[in-house]
């Protein structure tokens, strides 16, 4: 594969309403220096939201993405989810894709995510990307492991909480809202953004700034006893995308073939007369 010569060609589901909150929650915490903290992301794909979520790492933090790539999955439902969409991922890729945006590669961890919060310290994190399996049984110990991962008003963004093809997110979530102090923030169409800290302030300061976005809807709903900001963004203006570190040349295209050289009109009607004349002899 060419590395990419752009962000907009590295595969992924990462849109531009949730790279605008990616952006606007890690923009924040630069202005808290006490929420200093590593970056995680499980599941990454092919890097779209790791090259997106990397860039916002600062001097002394570290970030890691933990993900199968192209090793075999825990269990059946997990290895028949991965033939399923992603059949062309493989390590090479992302780490392809992701060294055209940046010098260095997140620290890796390819294996099930069930080993990630024996990995890391506890209370490490500042900010953690919940999108692996999207199967209730993995998506809840994922929350388990966040929850353990998770530093002071750490924000936790988690994929896909609400889709058709994916209830088991939307389940752990809600399950999580109900049975472990999980407080979310905000929801988009595709990701719900929470906290184990003090979500007040966020929220505050979020409704604030969805003040100022035209191309952002929003509106406030009582949910299970918290105010839940909903966001519709499918006019969302993405924020300026990673650049990558060096232009890549356009991809070399085939040698034309020579157009083949005009016949003469005059030989072109010889061999017309002969065809028929042929024919008129039959
Ligand atoms: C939806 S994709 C991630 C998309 C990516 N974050 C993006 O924005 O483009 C889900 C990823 O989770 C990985 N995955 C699935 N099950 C996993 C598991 N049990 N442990 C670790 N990674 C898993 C897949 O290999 C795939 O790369």
């Amino acid at each position: 594969m060419p590395p990419p010569a752009g962000f907009s060609d590295v595969k992924g589901w990462f849109w531009p309403a949730d790279q605008l909150l990616f952006d606007w929650f890690l923009k924040r915490q630069e202005k808290f220096p006490e929420q200093a903290g590593d970056l995680l992301e499980l599941g990454a794909y092919l890097g779209k939201s790791a090259i997106f979520t990397g860039g916002y790492l600062r001097p002394g933090e570290e970030f890691t993405v933990c993900d199968l790539f192209d090793s075999p999955a825990p269990d059946d439902p997990n290895s028949a989810e991965m033939d399923r969409s992603y059949s062309t991922l493989t390590r090479r890729g992302f780490e392809a894709n992701y060294l055209a945006f940046h010098e260095e590669l997140p620290t890796i961890v390819q294996a099930p995510t069930s080993v990630i919060a024996s990995r890391l310290k506890p209370d490490s994190c500042r900010f953690i990307h919940v999108d692996a399996s999207h199967l209730y049984e993995h998506v809840h110990g994922d929350i388990e492991a966040a929850r353990e991962l998770a530093g002071p008003d750490a924000i936790v963004a988690f994929d896909d909480f609400r889709a058709e093809h994916c209830p088991g997110v939307a389940a752990a979530v809600w399950g999580a809202v109900a049975t472990m102090e999980l407080k979310l923030i905000c929801i988009t169409g595709t990701k719900a953004y929470g906290t184990w800290g003090d979500a007040e302030p966020v929220r505050a300061e979020l409704l604030e700034w969805l003040k100022s976005r035209t191309d952002l809807w929003h509106g406030v709903e009582e949910v299970a006893g918290a105010p839940l900001i909903r966001i519709d963004g499918k006019k969302a203006k993405a924020p300026a995308p990673p650049r990558p570190l060096r232009p890549v040349a356009p991809p070399e295209r085939p040698a034309e073939p020579e157009p083949a050289a005009p016949v003469p009109v005059a030989a072109s009607q010889g061999l017309l007369a002969r065809v028929l004349g042929g024919r008129r002899r039959r």
